[in-house]
């Protein structure tokens, strides 16, 4: 781990889908910062694991099973960091899936429902799970995960752009609700970012699709789990006691300009 300040000392974090990707280096980051990460998955021994060596690193941090397609499940994970930590700074709705890759007509009402139900829900859920802890403290900050398709359109991706454009409207809802409580609310974009849900996507569709998303890229790569967590311990702590209702987006630049690159076409 790189040398950290305590950014985070003292709070009290939940972080869902933190086994693997952006959600593991999220919940990564924050421990190292001092904060005491309550890590929920669907993967049980990665998130195990995950969290037993961030303890042996002489992290704070516990896993708990959470699918956040699932009301009990986060209901639980949240009663989980009131019983571990006492409090709830810190709320990442990180957990989302994939599905897309094809158009709208050929999308499946059971394969949009899913993708509604674990992208979209499960951030209502958790908010309304977080928020009396947080109303009570009269202090918080929720995290939303989007997406730079959020911003930008790409070929088969509706019901998975549709999602995140509703989690940054319903970011700055919140944001104006609960600004009032001291409760900050900020969604990050991120850019591609190299993990698995991005390793499927190569596997089903192409190796042609990762070098597209390397020129699409005007900072001339994508992206590495660790960027966007640096964003993630940035908004949740004090340091951005002023920040709230904004998308930070951390793109490499992506949804900056449209780029016309002469041999994608
Ligand atoms: N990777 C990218 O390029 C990229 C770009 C923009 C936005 N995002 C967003 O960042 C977030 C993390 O993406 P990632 O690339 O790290 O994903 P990932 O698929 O690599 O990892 C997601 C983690 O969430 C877990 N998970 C899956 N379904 C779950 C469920 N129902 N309940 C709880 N956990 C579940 C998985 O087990 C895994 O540990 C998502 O919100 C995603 O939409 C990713």
């Amino acid at each position: 781990m790189t040398d950290r300040t305590g950014r985070l000392e003292g709070k009290v974090a939940v972080v869902t889908g933190a086994a693997d990707g952006i959600g593991h280096a999220i919940a990564r980051a924050m421990a190292a910062e001092g904060a005491h990460v309550v890590m929920g998955d669907i993967d049980d021994a990665k998130g195990e694991a995950a969290a037993a060596a961030l303890r042996s690193e002489g992290c704070k941090a516990d896993f708990r099973h959470c699918d956040v397609s699932v009301e009990a499940d986060i209901a639980g994970l949240i009663a989980e960091a009131i019983a571990k930590g006492g409090r709830l700074d810190v709320l990442v709705n990180n957990a989302a899936i994939a599905i897309g890759g094809m158009p709208v007509h050929e999308m499946t009402d059971e394969q949009w429902h899913r993708l509604i139900a674990v992208n979209l829900t499960s951030v209502f859920r958790a908010c309304k799970y977080a928020l009396p802890h947080m109303i009570r403290q009269k202090s918080g900050s929720i995290i939303n995960m989007a997406s730079a398709q959020g911003h930008i359109g790409l070929d088969g991706w509706t019901a998975y752009a549709g999602a995140k454009g509703a989690v940054m409207s319903m970011t700055r809802q919140m944001a104006v609700e609960f600004g009032p409580m001291n409760i900050r609310v900020n969604s990050i974009s991120p850019g591609t970012i190299n993990t698995p849900m991005n390793e499927k996507v190569i596997a089903e569709l192409g190796d042609h699709v990762a070098r597209a998303w390397v020129k699409m890229h005007p900072i001339g790569r994508i992206g590495k789990p660790e960027e966007v967590a640096e964003a993630a311990v940035y908004l949740a702590s004090d340091a951005a006691g002023f920040t709230t209702g904004i998308d930070l987006r951390v793109d490499g630049g992506l949804t900056a300009a449209p780029r016309f690159v002469p041999d994608l076409v």
